[in-house]
C-alpha cells in the first residue's frame, strides 16, 4: 500500500549489507522522495511511514525532520533531466530548455517508478537511444511510470506493450500510454514483442529472463537495466547473445543486444 499523498515527509536511516536492495525495493513500494546512498549506508526520504521491509538484518535509524529547514532531497526539484545530450526527461509543467533539439519524454511525477532520476531508468534510456533500431512493436516488462514505453512511442513505434506486477504502475503506465497494451503481471503475460526492454533488478531480470526472451522475437534490441555491477556477468549469462553496448549511471548498469534486422 501507497503512504497518501499529503503525509509528512520522514526521513530514514537504514544501515546493512542489503541496504541499498532496501532502496531498489522501496522505490517500488513506498513514495521515495530521494536518497543519498554511500557506503555504508543509505538516507532515504519517503512521504509517510517506512514500510515493513522484507531484507533481513537491516538497522533503521528515524531521523528528525525540521519542516522549517530546506532538504536536500535531491529529487524534490523538478527540472528537466539531461538524459543524454539529445534526450530530455521532464515533467509537463516544466518548460522545455530553450534550444533544445532533442527527445522529449514527458512524465509527470506520480506514485510509480519511473519519472527520470533513477540511475537505472536513465542507463536503460541511454542504451535504448544509442541502439535505437525503429522496432515496428515494442515491450516494457517491468514498465513502472510506462517512461521505457514512452520512448519508443515518442520515436514512433505504433505497437506498444508493457507490463508490471505492481498494480498503482499498470494505472499509471496505461494513463501516460493509453493505446498500449498494458497488462499486470510478469513478461509471461506480454504479446511477443521485436524490440524489448526490461529495467529491473538483476534478482528479478533473472527470475524473468525465460519469459523475457520467449517474449523477445529478436528481429530488434533488446536491453536490460538495473543491474548493479555485480549482477551484469550472472544476468549476461542467461542471454545467448553478444553485447553490443554498456551504459552505466551511477549504480546501475544496462546492456543492449541486437536484433537481426529482420522483423517476423
Ligand atoms: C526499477 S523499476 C523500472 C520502472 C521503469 N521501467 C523505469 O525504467 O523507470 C522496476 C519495475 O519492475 C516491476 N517488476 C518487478 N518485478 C517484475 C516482474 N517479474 N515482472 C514485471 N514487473 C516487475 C516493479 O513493480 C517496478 O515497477
Amino acid at each position: 500500500m501507497r503512504p497518501v499523498a499529503d503525509a509528512p515527509l520522514r526521513v530514514f536511516e537504514l544501515r546493512g549489507a542489503a541496504a541499498a536492495e532496501a532502496l531498489d525495493w522501496l522505490h517500488v513500494h513506498a513514495e521515495v522522495q530521494g536518497a543519498i546512498e554511500d557506503e555504508a549506508m543509505v538516507t532515504v526520504w519517503l512521504v509517510g511511514a517506512l514500510p515493513v521491509l522484507p531484507h533481513t538484518g537491516i538497522e533503521v535509524r528515524e531521523l528528525p525532520v525540521d519542516p522549517d529547514a530546506p532538504v536536500a532531497t535531491g529529487l524534490e526539484h523538478d527540472v528537466p533531466i539531461l538524459v543524454a545530450s539529445d534526450l530530455l526527461v521532464r515533467p509537463p509543467w516544466v518548460a522545455r530548455p530553450e534550444g533544445f533539439r532533442g527527445v522529449e519524454l514527458l512524465v509527470p511525477r506520480g506514485g510509480a517508478f519511473g519519472s527520470g532520476e533513477h540511475g537505472s531508468t536513465q542507463a536503460a534510456l541511454r542504451c535504448l537511444h544509442a541502439m535505437w533500431d525503429a522496432p515496428p512493436s515494442f515491450g516494457d516488462v517491468g514498465t513502472g511510470s510506462g517512461i521505457l514505453a514512452l520512448y519508443a512511442q515518442v520515436r514512433g513505434t505504433q505497437r506498444l506493450a508493457a507490463c508490471d506486477i505492481d498494480a498503482a504502475s499498470v494505472a499509471a503506465a496505461r494513463e501516460l500510454l493509453p493505446t498500449a497494451q498494458v497488462t499486470l503481471g510478469g513478461a509471461e503475460t506480454m504479446p511477443a514483442c521485436a524490440g524489448l526492454v526490461a529495467n529491473m533488478t538483476g534478482t528479478e531480470l533473472t527470475a524473468s529472463m525465460p519469459a523475457i526472451l520467449r517474449c523477445w522475437q529478436r528481429s530488434h534490441a533488446l536491453v536490460l537495466s538495473g543491474m548493479r555491477e555485480h549482477e551484469v556477468d550472472a544476468v549476461g549469462a542467461l542471454v545467448p547473445h553478444a553485447v553490443v553496448h554498456r551504459e552505466t549511471v551511477g549504480a546501475f548498469t544496462s546492456v543492449g543486444y541486437r536484433g537481426t534486422g529482420v522483423a517476423r
